[in-house]
């Protein structure tokens, strides 16, 4: 497992250099609607992880944002974004995660989030910790009064839009400050490595989170969807990641806020 995990990073640190070398066309086209973009790169880099992923190890199952998933019944799969915070590579913003998780009969059991343009390489394997850059990593005790909240605008689904931003203006009052950093998958490392102590969005999909979550359980941190239940690997769903310390203070303020499950949008 560890010789695998070292190959998984390389193989990362191999697609980052893919997202670096971008020419200035990034092949720019519209989704499912005007504020969700993809580039040729998004697809090129998810091509390249599929196949060298699969090389390492050929019985796994592959689930990737970019293409239609492959034997996602299998014991593993690799749970793949090439480019997490695309309109942040679009623009030029570098926070940008490229993000690997592997699961093992739907428990996540690797993951690793690299950022190509800081070079920050968040792991972590299941009961071995949290790790950026080989060192170890692991969440802050403040609470959220002390704390900076990370948030997500769940920006492919506009019915969220009002209680993305009611829960975080919320949060902007009970803390010390909301960031909106534009990819996931960081998010989750961000707080792993104590430089925020929560994150909240109304819907993910399993491709955003795989890899963050489990680096945030490994650094000491708790991952739920936003009433509080296990995330689901299978489906998108809410996340209400935190330290310890705030992470029943985040799930207490969201349902304050009126958010009753994932049937009020987010797992639909
Ligand atoms: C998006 C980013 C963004 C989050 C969206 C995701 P993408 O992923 O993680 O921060 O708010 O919900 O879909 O489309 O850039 O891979
Ligand atoms: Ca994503
Ligand atoms: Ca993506």
């Amino acid at each position: 497992m560890e010789q695998l995990h070292q190959s998984i990073i390389d193989a990362v640190r191999e697609a980052g250099a893919i997202v670096r070398s971008a020419d200035e066309d990034k092949g720019v086209k519209e989704k499912s609607g005007h504020q969700d973009l993809v580039t040729r790169y998004d697809s090129a880099v998810q091509r390249f992880l599929e196949e060298r992923l699969l090389s390492l190890l050929p019985e796994a199952g592959f689930l990737g944002e970019e293409d239609a998933p492959n034997h996602t019944e299998r014991e593993w799969v690799f749970i793949v974004d090439p480019i997490d915070g695309t309109t942040n590579f679009i623009k030029g913003i570098p926070i940008v995660g490229i993000s690997v998780g592997l699961a093992r009969n739907g428990q996540m059991e690797q993951g690793v989030v690299y950022n190509p343009y800081t070079d920050d390489m968040f792991t972590a394997r299941r009961g071995h910790g949290a790790f950026c850059n080989g060192k170890p990593i692991s969440v802050t005790n403040n609470p959220l009064a002390d704390g900076i909240s990370f948030f997500g605008t769940s920006l492919y689904y506009p019915e969220l839009e009002d209680r993305s931003f009611a829960i975080a203006k919320k949060l902007f009052e009970s803390s010390l400050d909301v960031r909106r950093l534009g990819a996931a998958s960081l998010d989750l490392c961000y707080v792993a490595a104590g430089r925020g102590e929560c994150y909240f969005e109304c819907s993910l999909f399993p491709w955003d989170y795989a890899a963050g979550s489990l680096i945030l359980e490994e650094a000491g941190g708790i991952v739920t969807d936003m009433t509080g239940a296990p995330l689901r690997f299978d489906h998108r769903c809410s996340m209400a990641a935190a330290n310890t310390a705030s992470h029943q203070q985040l799930l207490d303020l969201i349902a304050g806020c009126g958010w009753r499950g994932d049937k009020m949008g987010a797992g639909s």
